[in-house]
């Protein structure tokens, strides 16, 4: 059975959840992201405000989510590089991995900065309110809309090469890495 834990050969249920879980989050958000900027500003069923208030509270359950899975990360020990993947390769993915996370803190980050900075509230799906985490900015605040967008489509340029080798090991090299990375 996998345990919650992470062994020296696969990934344990706890990391699997997370990084499942997260997957289909950030995906969500992205798309969600798309489609509600491009809906116009004043439209009279108020459809965008209520989407990008939908948006700004799933985005922060994934800033919670990436803080306890690098909590995870560090009482944890990491599966060893897949059996038989060439060194330039495990580094590469380890390097590739680091990135998704700094990106995975810098988007939600980015986006709280921004919110804050426009002087909006921050419902926690309506449960409490989140403080702003910065003073009301009015000079900086379309440099973090700007900000904000850039490092989300770099997340996903980084999650599609990322699937891609994740896909290319499974199928075409036939290695064990995507199937640690299942229950
Ligand atoms: C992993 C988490 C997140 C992802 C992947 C994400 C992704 C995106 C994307 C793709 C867009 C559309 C960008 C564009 O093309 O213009 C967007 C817009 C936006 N996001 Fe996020 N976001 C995340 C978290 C957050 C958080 C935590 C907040 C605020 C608390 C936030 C606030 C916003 C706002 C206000 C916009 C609209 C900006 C505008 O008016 O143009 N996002 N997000
Ligand atoms: C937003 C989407 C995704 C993000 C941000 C992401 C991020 C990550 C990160 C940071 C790791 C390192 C292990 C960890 O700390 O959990 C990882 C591992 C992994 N991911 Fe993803 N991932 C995403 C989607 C996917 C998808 C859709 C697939 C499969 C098609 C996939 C396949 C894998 C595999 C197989 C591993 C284990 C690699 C190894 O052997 O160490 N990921 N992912």
């Amino acid at each position: 059975m996998t345990s919650l834990r992470n062994s020296e050969s696969r990934y344990g249920v706890l990391p699997m959840l997370l990084h499942w879980g997260m997957a289909l989050l950030i995906i969500g958000l992205a798309a969600l992201g798309l489609y509600m900027v491009s809906l116009p500003d004043a439209g009279y069923d108020r459809e965008k405000i209520t989407l990008i208030v939908v948006h700004k509270a799933f985005g922060m359950l994934a800033l919670a989510l990436v803080a306890l899975r690098l909590a995870w990360r560090l009482v944890d020990m990491l599966p060893r590089g897949v059996e038989g993947a060439p060194i330039w390769q495990q580094v590469a993915a380890h390097v590739m991995h680091l990135l998704l996370y700094a990106l995975m803190l810098a988007v939600p980050l980015t986006g709280w900065i921004m919110s804050s900075m426009g002087g909006y509230p921050l419902s926690f799906f309506g449960w409490f309110e989140v403080p702003d985490v910065v003073a009301e900015n009015e000079a900086l605040f379309p440099f973090f809309i700007e900000l904000h967008a850039w490092l989300a489509w770099t997340l996903v340029a980084l999650v599609a090469v990322h699937v891609v080798a994740a896909l290319r090991h499974h199928f075409v090299i036939r290695d064990a890495s995507l199937r640690r990375m299942l229950p």
